[in-house]
């Protein structure tokens, strides 16, 4: 099959994009490189060095022995998403290109108001362009079980059944964000769910948990991972559990840290996501999977991370400070997911054994977290009108020069 990836040089585009190529689809890729220039913004950078897109597809040449088309642009120009469709005419199309962070989205209007437009415009484009260039395509949207928020029932896969004063109906379950990139996220859902009936599009919504990891299988040489982002806007609670952990910092879990959240590990996400792809929805269909392995509260992740580094020989120590989010700390927790192991996922990868990996890897670039050690700890919170000053404060600390911090040895763009 050939496959469009919108977001490919993203955390999950690019092992989704290996993963693809060595089960022998086609890919190709879309991308302009924003979320390089917003993890810079806000004073920080991956832990792994990222090299330029130029040098992955070298790599992929090199060590993969395939080729890897790329289309460098902006989802938000509709002349730009209509000439790559008419010209590469893809079986499927795999949606990762938004804006992904929730604090990001909750630093001030400006944040918000970008993470919107840019969600809902560049989906939005995508399926007027596959109605007039590809409308048997099949588009797999990356949606985040965020929308679902955290009710107090449980959580079916897209739709559930109700009676309603003595009538019954199959409804999309109803959504409760918990800030504006999630209400993004519900946003696109409803435009996807409306553009499959109108244009008759084929649709998979991935209610995706959060991912963790920083390789899959295919990577096989240390050029080839993923970003690991660790700052407090960028980085998952665990990324920055384990920074925490590798920088002597205390590990922090927000508030009672007993927020509970699906997870999925990376390698497991890339396999679902080629199942989605390998198995279409039919013309007209707009179905919705969840996608995680596991639910895990805050200060499991936290505990998980303290008994690895203890392992490790560091010195972790657990703290709670308050919650900067607007969110329940206790809550029920129960999504359904059934759909992918029906179509015959299975989990290949335990969440302890990920961290050891991730702390493995995170040791070797142990220098490049030192210098960015001020940028974990959380400033954005979701009701301050401050944040902004905040995160100049940090940026200006984060163009200091890095004591001793030998250059990277490739280049994060
Ligand atoms: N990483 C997770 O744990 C997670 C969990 C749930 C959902 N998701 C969703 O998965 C998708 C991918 O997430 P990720 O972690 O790989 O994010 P990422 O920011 O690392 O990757 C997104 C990529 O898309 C590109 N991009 C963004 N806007 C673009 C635009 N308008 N035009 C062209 N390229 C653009 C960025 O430059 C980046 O390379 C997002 O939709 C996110 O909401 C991720």
């Amino acid at each position: 099959m050939k496959v469009l990836i919108t977001g490919i040089d993203g955390y999950s585009g690019w092992p989704l994009a290996l993963h693809l190529l060595s089960r022998g689809h086609d890919v190709v890729g879309v991308d302009n490189f924003v979320t390089r220039r917003r993890v810079r913004e806000v004073g920080s950078w991956s832990a792994t060095p990222i090299p330029s897109f130029a040098q992955r597809q070298s790599l992929v040449n090199q060590l993969l022995g395939k080729e890897l088309p790329f289309h460098r642009g902006d989802l938000g120009r509709y002349d730009f998403v209509a000439r790559v469709l008419e010209e590469e005419r893809p079986d499927a199309i795999v949606h990762l290109a938004e804006q992904r962070s929730a604090p990001y989205s909750m630093i001030d209007v400006h944040h918000a108001v970008t993470t919107q437009v840019d969600n809902v415009v560049g989906t939005l484009h995508l399926v007027y362009a596959m109605r007039d260039h590809c409308p048997d395509a099949h588009l797999v949207k990356m949606g985040t079980m965020g929308e679902y928020g955290t009710p107090n029932v449980d959580i079916p896969e897209g739709f559930f059944e109700i009676e309603y004063r003595g009538r019954q109906d199959r409804l999309p379950f109803p959504r409760q964000a918990g800030s504006w990139y999630h209400w993004s996220k519900v946003f696109d859902s409803g435009d996807v769910m409306f553009a499959s009936k109108i244009f008759d599009l084929r649709a998979t919504d991935v209610m995706q948990g959060v991912i963790y990891g920083i390789r899959t299988a295919e990577m096989t040489d240390r050029r080839l991972l993923t970003r690991f982002d660790f700052d407090e806007t960028w980085g998952t609670a665990l990324n920055r559990f384990i920074a925490q952990a590798v920088l002597g910092l205390p590990i922090t879990p927000y508030g009672k840290g007993e927020q509970i959240r699906g997870f999925i590990a990376l390698e497991d996400s890339v396999q679902s996501l080629r199942l989605a792809v390998e198995h279409p929805a039919d013309r007209g269909e707009y179905r919705v999977f969840n996608q995680f392995d596991a639910a895990y509260s805050v200060n499991q992740l936290a505990e998980t991370t303290h008994q690895i580094a203890t392992e490790l020989g560091l010195s972790p120590r657990i703290e709670h400070p308050p919650d900067p989010r607007i969110e329940a700390e206790q809550h029920y927790y129960a999504p359904i997911h059934e759909r992918l192991y029906a179509l015959g996922y299975q989990r290949t990868r335990e969440l302890s054994e990920v961290v050891r990996e991730m702390f493995t890897d995170l040791l070797r670039y142990r220098r490049r977290l030192e210098a960015r050690r001020h940028v974990v700890m959380p400033t954005i919170g979701w009701r301050r009108a401050d944040n902004p000053a905040a995160l100049n404060a940090r940026v200006a600390a984060s163009s200091a020069p890095p004591s001793a911090e030998p250059p990277p040895p490739v280049q994060d763009r």
